[in-house]
């Protein structure tokens, strides 16, 4: 490699609170090394068209860390292995244009490119690395289910607006002794919804790993009532199940498919609740509000340490590989051994079985 390295950065997915962390951190320890860095506008987006390519240095990122969202822009639709592009007859074809992509690197004689994502994006950085693009990653969701790092940022941000929604729920749903359904981000994994209702003290946590059975969660609604609590908060994951039935997509779109988003179980779980138990119930949906704002100090941190970990990491050549936390240490592991699988709640997590010995319920 050549002395002043030129680094590319880019943030795909869905946004979460710490991306400028990692990028002001990126910056900055490449700057110090004499380096140049180049940010990719709106994920691969800004590698197809050279135009959407911007230096950076420390006047541009100097405290950005304290910024929600990302100053590059993030799309969880440009995928240049998948692209959907429209021909002549004006039928959507899906094409593979990712040589485009490693054209450009290579012209702009670029050493390495530092993605920052989660599964989807992850997954594309390794194809990049297989047709030899140097890459490192960066692991980010607020869904906090990657594998090969103990936890991502923007999940303890998520967590913490979402513990702070409930905390308000429970004062209005005391005055009107009602049952408030609380739908929460999350995907096919549980940990936004197990972490903030346990710290938010629900009564009732549902999430993916465990399909639920609504006769239970009224049962124990109503126990709780004879007990003289007569109101209950109820946090649902967006990718919560019933036993026997499937996970509810917003638009009714196939489960799975990517451009199909989870959502509605909140309301469903609400309707069934209020039926059954004829207990006044409302449902609402905390959506985008988890991935908005200023990442926590935690967030802050750790997205500061990845960024860092990421120029040290180059400076190895440990291509192919994402930092991640692997405590008290960000270490790199192989993108290989993270990408395809989901992290979901083990069941037997003293997390899990904490909220059991509190006496929450999951409705199994
Ligand atoms: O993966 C992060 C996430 O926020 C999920 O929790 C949620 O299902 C999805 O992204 C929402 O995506 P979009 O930003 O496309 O609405």
């Amino acid at each position: 490699m050549s002395e002043r390295l030129k680094i590319a950065i880019n943030t795909g997915g869905g946004d979460a609170p710490g991306l400028n962390a990692v990028i002001e951190a990126v910056v900055m320890a490449a700057y110090n090394r004499n380096w140049e860095v180049f940010g990719i506008k709106n994920g691969y987006s800004g590698l197809l068209d050279t135009e959407d390519i911007v230096p950076l240095s420390p006047k541009q990122v100097r405290r950005i860390s304290s910024i929600g969202g990302t100053i590059l822009g993030t799309t969880n639709k440009g995928n240049p292995f998948e692209m959907p592009i429209t021909n002549a007859a004006g039928d959507v074809e899906i094409r593979d244009i990712s040589d485009r992509v490693v054209d450009n690197f290579k012209r702009l004689r670029l050493d390495c490119l530092v993605a920052i994502g989660g599964d989807g994006s992850l997954d594309i950085a390794y194809k990049f690395f297989q047709k030899g693009i140097p890459v490192i990653g960066v692991p980010k969701t607020i869904d906090n289910d990657l594998g090969g790092t103990v936890i991502t940022f923007g999940f303890d941000t998520a967590v913490s607006i979402a513990t702070d929604a409930i905390d308000r729920l429970h004062s209005t749903a005391r005055s009107h002794e009602r049952v408030i359904v609380v739908e929460v981000m999350g995907r096919h994994a549980g940990w936004i919804a197990l972490h903030s209702g346990i710290s938010g003290a629900a009564n009732t946590i549902l999430i993916p790993e465990i399909p639920f059975d609504i006769d239970k969660v009224c049962d124990h609604i109503m126990a709780d009532e004879l007990q003289g609590e007569r109101y209950a908060i109820v946090v649902v994951a967006e990718g919560a199940a019933p036993a026997g039935g499937g996970q509810i997509s917003q638009g009714g779109g196939e489960v799975g498919r990517q451009d199909v988003l989870l959502g509605g179980v909140g309301q469903y779980v609400a309707e069934e609740i209020a039926k059954k138990t004829k207990k006044d119930t409302r449902s609402l949906v905390l959506g985008h509000l988890q991935r908005g704002g200023s990442p926590t100090t935690f967030d802050r941190l750790l997205a500061l340490r990845f960024g860092a970990a990421a120029i040290r990491i180059i400076e190895e050549e440990k291509f192919g590989s994402m930092v991640a936390l692997d405590p008290p240490i960000v270490k790199a592991i192989p993108l290989d051994q993270v990408i395809g699988s989901i992290k979901n709640v083990p069941l037997d997590s003293d997390i899990v079985l904490t909220a059991r010995d509190i006496g929450i319920c999951f409705g199994d």
